[in-house]
């Protein structure tokens, strides 16, 4: 989506090239949009780094860089970091819930969310003023609630997603029943939920967005909503207008690609590239068998990139995973047992080649030793070959949202399996640690050379027991070099991260 303003455009999320192994694709089809100008852009915002938002290629071909990125206030650097990489130099780091006046009258408002289970840890929503004209981008982002937008003033234009964007439960192994029953509660919750956002922000008109991708890979054809399988939690913009009608709803507009909407304080005005929405929407499946047609050679491409025989997986995933195992308490503990790795050489059914346990209890990586387990994933070598030589740290943005594996589990889900596999570098593991250990109503504070410190740095929450290194009064935290002292709790490095310290033979303070 690209908001244009007599102050500038905001060019948000342009997502076109497949995501997560060739997965995911954009419905309907945005590749031939005219992207040169539409690249030409003021600001540029990418809400998170989900690769159906985060498109490197596309934004490295088709977005100017000399837009100014509107940069969401993530506790990790990566988001600035990579669209550096990209070539994009000019930024304007946002606090969260704090408005920004830039040049023209033009307003904005970013407000980021960073629990690990956020997002590729953070998600964002964007919201934008012009002219007494305020749109709130919610995008897939899921705030408690949104309050702080609602104090801003009316919303004229609400944007939020309403399908599903994961992999449950169309990848267990469950009888089809079973995952029908489940399917079918779970898209209902996520309609229940969009109208919960959207009777809580009451905005002038309401636009589904951010979704659903649709599968072209014959092998993932099975997922896209075009069986009238109510267990589907992938209902497209025309599904969810039908279910808002049902409740009322008339507000709603479905935006497609090359769609124009004029948003003034009482009007919305908008032009459709094709004459009739729901019909449109009712030839989906030829428009896909179409689509598929033209995308088979990218597919194939994509699949042909993704085998690395030279790659000993058990050596790989140890090297990279045990580590990490060692330094996770909170994760570990919360996953609290094994995790197997079947690996198939051919197709999904193939016969399992390999399987490889996450021992998390015991620490350490391993051959599957005829144990039970209480996770297990089953899934093609190639692309745990391919996650291991591009050294991934994030396998939910990867694998798992690929949707190409299946999984069994004895037991309730377990965020803490996702969240591990999303903190593949000790960065990430730090601050997810770190944030699990805040989460808890005495934090830890911990004897370092006759200092009682807290536990947790308060740059990205890294383990002071392990990075904290005292010199006379100066505590050096040796993740990202951040200097406190001691005497003080001041930040050396940088405003703000005071640190909580006491000699620990200090009296302790008096609390009120
Ligand atoms: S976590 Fe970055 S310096 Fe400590």
């Amino acid at each position: 989506m690209r908001i244009d303003t007599a102050a500038g455009s905001i060019l948000c999320d342009p997502w076109v090239n497949p995501a997560y192994f060739a997965s995911w694709f954009p419905f309907p089809d945005n590749s031939e949009l005219d992207w040169p100008s539409l690249g030409r852009t003021d600001y540029l915002y990418v809400s998170h780094l989900h690769r159906d938002h985060f498109d490197a290629a596309h934004l490295r071909t088709f977005v100017s860089k000399s837009a100014t990125v509107l940069l969401p206030e993530y506790p990790t650097s990566e988001l600035e970091d990579q669209l550096r990489e990209l070539g994009f130099t000019r930024f304007l780091a946002t606090t969260t819930n704090e408005v920004v006046e830039l040049d023209g009258g033009l307003r904005v408002m970013i407000q980021a969310l960073t629990s690990p289970t956020d997002g590729p840890i953070g998600d964002s929503s964007l919201w934008v003023e012009h002219d007494g004209v305020r749109l709130l981008n919610q995008n897939d982002a899921r705030p408690t609630d949104l309050s702080v937008f609602k104090e801003l003033g009316p919303v004229h234009a609400h944007l939020l997603q309403f399908s599903g964007a994961i992999w449950y439960p169309m990848v267990y192994e469950l009888p089809e029943t079973a995952k029908r029953a489940f399917g079918k509660q779970k898209r209902d919750r996520q309609f229940d939920r969009t109208f919960r956002y959207i009777d809580d922000l009451r905005a002038d008109w309401v636009f589904p967005i951010a979704g659903p991708p649709c599968f072209l890979d014959e092998e993932l054809w099975h997922l896209n909503d075009i069986f009238g399988d109510e267990g589907n939690i992938f209902p497209d913009q025309q599904a969810f207008v039908d279910e808002y009608r049902k409740i009322g709803g008339n507000n709603a507009v479905v935006l497609l690609p090359g769609t124009v909407a004029t948003i003034g304080a009482d009007t919305c005005v908008t032009r459709q590239p094709v004459e009739d929405v729901p019909a449109f929407f009712a030839a989906k499946e030829e428009h896909l068998v179409e689509y598929a047609r033209r995308k088979r050679p990218v597919i194939e491409a994509a699949k042909a990139s993704w085998r690395h025989p030279e790659i000993d997986v058990l050596k790989e995933m140890k090297h990279r995973i045990e580590p990490l195992l060692d330094e996770s308490t909170y994760l570990a503990q919360g996953v609290g047992g094994p995790v197997r790795f079947d690996l198939v050489d051919g197709e999904g059914d193939g016969e399992v080649v390999e399987s490889i346990v996450v021992d998390f209890p015991g620490r350490q990586v391993r051959r599957y030793a005829d144990e039970k387990v209480r996770y297990r994933f089953r899934t093609r070598r190639p692309l745990v070959q391919h996650l291991l030589s591009i050294e991934e740290v994030d396998w939910v943005n990867s694998l798992f949202l690929s949707c190409r594996f299946s999984a069994a589990r004895i037991g309730q889900y377990n965020e803490f399996v996702y969240s591990f596999f999303k903190c593949l570098s000790e960065e990430r593991l730090q601050y997810a640690e770190g944030w699990y250990a805040e989460q808890k109503p005495d934090a830890e504070d911990v004897t370092l050379d006759g200092w009682l410190v807290q536990r947790r740095c308060p740059h990205l929450k890294a383990d002071l027991t392990r990075f904290g290194i005292i010199d006379g009064t100066t505590l050096t935290c040796q993740l990202h070099g951040w200097r406190f002292d001691l005497a003080s709790g001041k930040c050396l490095t940088s405003a703000g991260h005071e640190i909580r310290a006491r000699r620990a033979d200090a009296p302790e303070p008096a609390r009120d």
